[in-house]
């Protein structure tokens, strides 16, 4: 399993690269990465939150059983191609552990990616799962669900995720 790198490490502020191969080495941490979410019951990671500065997410929402819309896959070089509707829902990251906060995203988006087989794929994600889509996508471009806030809302975010910081050092 591999570490969950947490706010405000930088290299959650940094735009990942692109894959140029899927070769063993990628396959392995897509593996690596899969197991890392499972393990922390997360429901999507990008490769930046485990320390390694590519464009790469895993999502598995499959668990939510109350959700209509589930998805589950990995997705590499990811871009964004359509979006439209509006949804609002309270995420979680495994970055910042213990803090929700609820964040206006798409409800709908189109997506294309290269899958772990190397495939091309183009995607039509609603809800759930267009959600994480959004929020891993902007984990590789270097921006956290703290910046989708307005600004009072995130500094009080950020003071409550700080508070907490603390006391587990404390304790
Ligand atoms: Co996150």
């Amino acid at each position: 399993m591999l570490e969950i790198v947490t706010f405000p490490n930088d290299i959650l502020k940094r735009k990942t690269n692109p894959v140029k191969k899927v070769d063993a080495e990628i396959k392995e941490i897509i593996s690596q990465m899969k197991e890392t979410m499972y393990k922390n019951d997360g429901i999507g990671l990008a490769a930046n939150q485990v320390n390694i500065p590519l464009s790469i997410m895993v999502i598995d929402t499959t668990s939510r059983e109350e959700e209509h819309e589930k998805f589950q896959g990995v997705l590499i070089n990811p871009t964004l191609v359509e979006k439209a509707g509006e949804i609002k829902f309270k995420e979680g990251c495994l970055s910042f552990p213990g803090l929700q906060v609820e964040v206006l995203r798409a409800k709908e988006v189109i997506i294309k990616a290269v899958n772990e087989f190397e495939e091309e794929v183009m995607l039509h994600l609603r809800e759930l799962p267009a959600i994480v889509f959004q929020h891993e996508f902007d984990h590789l471009n270097g921006i956290t669900f703290l910046d989708r806030l307005g600004g009072l809302k995130k500094r009080l975010a950020l003071e409550k995720y700080n508070k907490s910081l603390k006391e587990k050092v404390g304790a």
